[in-house]
């Protein structure tokens, strides 16, 4: 196993999308950011200089960090802020992963402009399960917005109102020709006729499910979260924010212009005249002689915005490759079973400011609880045995149980506590967890759910209530995906089990960010085992201080 260094400056740049300009923090100059490059079971030394204006914090989605949370990166949750002008250096521990991940800011919504994909190849001397591609390509897709992110969603958050929606979807970085001022900008691939490349594709779009596809190419995806899945061929994808998919493309079309288009797969109520489902696109172009057409051709698979069927039955047929090489380990003996409730909530006001929304503000929640960031992190004071800074009864299930997929639920199950509760486990417990989507508020919808520090087998989803009686004979002990991210469906639910083998503490939450900003979220803390190879390690020298008032 190898190490590498990487410096990340942060700062902010200006940059013209959709007919305007304005300044935002990238990282080395560039949105989206460098790619790290390592394989399995490498460590990679990231030094994050802060030249902006606000605290930050990076997080490297998917990477487990055995016993090293202290480089996981939730700001509030395992350290406090990287202030400005200042520097900090996380160790990214490689293990088990094998494909694409990415990394990502995690304060606030600067996520929107600072993040990257993560490359990961097999250790040197073996291979990947499928033929080796001539080429790869990376696509990452993202959120546009027009003015600054964090000062719209900081407005939001103080008067309770709903939180901005982007303006567009890019890829790459770009909006695409169908999108004002943006022909020339368009991203553009250029593929050699014969030749098959691995497309990583990352969603790191804030608020969206994405439906993706490249005109007249099939996808065959062979990869999700850093695990090989069983190959499936397919003329479109879905992807939730947070996950990320590796795919086979062959170039053996005739040789022109093909649009990559992303459309949202929406399944909150219907209000798709929003400007920012407006689909974004790219260009897959062959290199060699030949006329360009007057437009490239568009995807005819490409799926619309509601189209839950389409969705689903891509989800559905996604497995583990669950081969000799790379096997699937499901925890068949459950110590412990949760059953969690995600919602949206209303709070109701503490003063007469939020007047204009009804006296409520809008909120989320799990088992009714809507987490708060505490002022020092989780992390340290569960290290140091600091008392006040969080509690330790996240409850295993909701505080009623009602109908919860039924429409127009009372209001009294709508109102929920506040609070920085911790779900405590015992080193290598199996745990089950069934993540049970609400129709409170009528304002269902799917929610890509994501733990840090672990992969997790997704043994079942359905929609309406969970049937403790019936579901968990439908359950697949044999080859489910096994992901960091999994979309609960609206109104529906989906079951995860984990081996809580990396000890520390992890976040959990909604990766649509005004879910996580409304406290869609928890923390869970892995006790030590017996030995010090399963145990936290201590921090490292340096963590930057928590003193500093947190700056809005
Ligand atoms: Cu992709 Cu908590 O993050
Ligand atoms: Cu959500």
């Amino acid at each position: 196993a190898d190490a590498h260094y990487y410096d990340f400056v942060l700062s902010e740049k200006n940059f013209t999308r959709l007919c305007s300009t304005k300044s935002m923090l990238v990282v080395n100059e560039s949105f989206p950011g460098p790619v790290i490059r390592v394989h399995r079971g490498d460590t990679v030394f990231v030094n994050v200089h802060n030249q902006g204006y606000y605290g930050v914090t990076i997080h490297w989605h998917g990477v487990k960090q055995p016993g090293n949370p202290w480089s996981d990166g939730p700001e509030y949750i395992t350290q406090c802020p990287i202030e400005p002008s200042s520097n900090f250096t996380y160790e990214v521990n490689f293990s088990t992963e094998e494909g694409t991940l990415w990394w990502h800011a995690h304060s606030d919504w600067t996520r929107s402009s600072v993040h990257g994909a993560i490359v990961i190849y097999p250790i040197e001397g073996t291979t990947t399960p499928y033929p080796m591609p001539d080429d790869e390509e990376i696509i990452i897709l993202g959120s546009w917005y027009t003015e600054d992110v964090n000062k719209l969603v900081a407005a939001d958050l103080e008067t309770g109102a709903d939180t901005p929606r982007s303006n567009c979807y890019v890829i790459n970085g770009q909006p695409g020709d169908l999108l004002p001022c943006s022909r020339e900008s368009t991203y553009r691939w250029v593929v050699d006729y014969g030749k098959t490349y691995l497309v990583r594709i990352v969603n790191a779009a804030m608020n969206a499910e994405l439906f993706f596809a490249i005109a007249n190419h099939s996808l065959t995806v062979v990869g999700m979260d850093g695990n090989y899945v069983k190959p499936i061929i397919s003329d479109y994808i879905m992807i939730s924010p947070g996950q990320t998919m590796n795919v086979l493309l062959t170039a053996n079309q005739s040789l022109s212009h093909y649009y990559i288009e992303i459309r949202q797969f929406d399944t909150a109520r219907a209000d798709v005249t929003d400007y920012d489902k407006t689909n974004a696109t790219a260009i897959l172009m062959y290199s060699g002689d030949y006329t360009a057409p007057d437009s490239p051709f568009f995807p005819s698979s490409l799926p619309s915005y509601m189209d839950f069927r389409s969705a689903d039955r891509f989800l559905d047929s996604l497995r583990s490759l669950a081969s000799k090489e790379h096997p699937v380990n499901v925890p068949l003996n459950v110590t412990t079973k949760m059953y969690i409730t995600v919602s949206m909530n209303q709070l109701l006001c503490p003063n007469a400011s939020c007047d204009g929304i009804d006296g409520n503000r809008l909120t989320s929640s799990l088992n009714n609880i809507s987490f708060v960031n505490p002022s020092t992190d989780i992390l340290l004071a569960y290290y140091r045995n600091l008392s006040g800074i969080y509690t330790t009864d996240f409850p295993n299930w909701p505080p009623s149980m009602f109908n919860f997929t039924q429409e127009d639920l009372p209001m009294n199950t709508t109102i929920p506590i506040q609070g920085t509760k911790a779900k405590v486990l015992n080193y290598n417990e199996e745990v089950e967890i069934t993540f049970q989507g609400t129709e409170v508020l009528n304002a269902s919808e799917n929610h890509p759910v994501h733990m840090h520090g672990y992969t997790f087998y997704v043994v079942g989803s359905g929609y309406g209530n969970f049937n403790n009686e019936t579901d968990p004979e439908t359950y697949n002990l044999v080859d489910p995906l096994e992901v960091n991210t999994v979309g609960v469906p609206k109104n529906g639910w989906a079951t995860i089990r984990f081996k809580a083998s990396n000890p520390g503490v992890w976040f959990w939450h909604c990766h649509f960010d005004r879910h996580l900003s409304w406290g869609m979220n928890t923390v869970m803390i892995v006790k030590n085992g017996g030995t010090p190879e399963t145990s936290l390690r201590p921090p490292p020298t340096y963590m930057p201080p928590c003193t500093l008032p947190y700056i809005t």
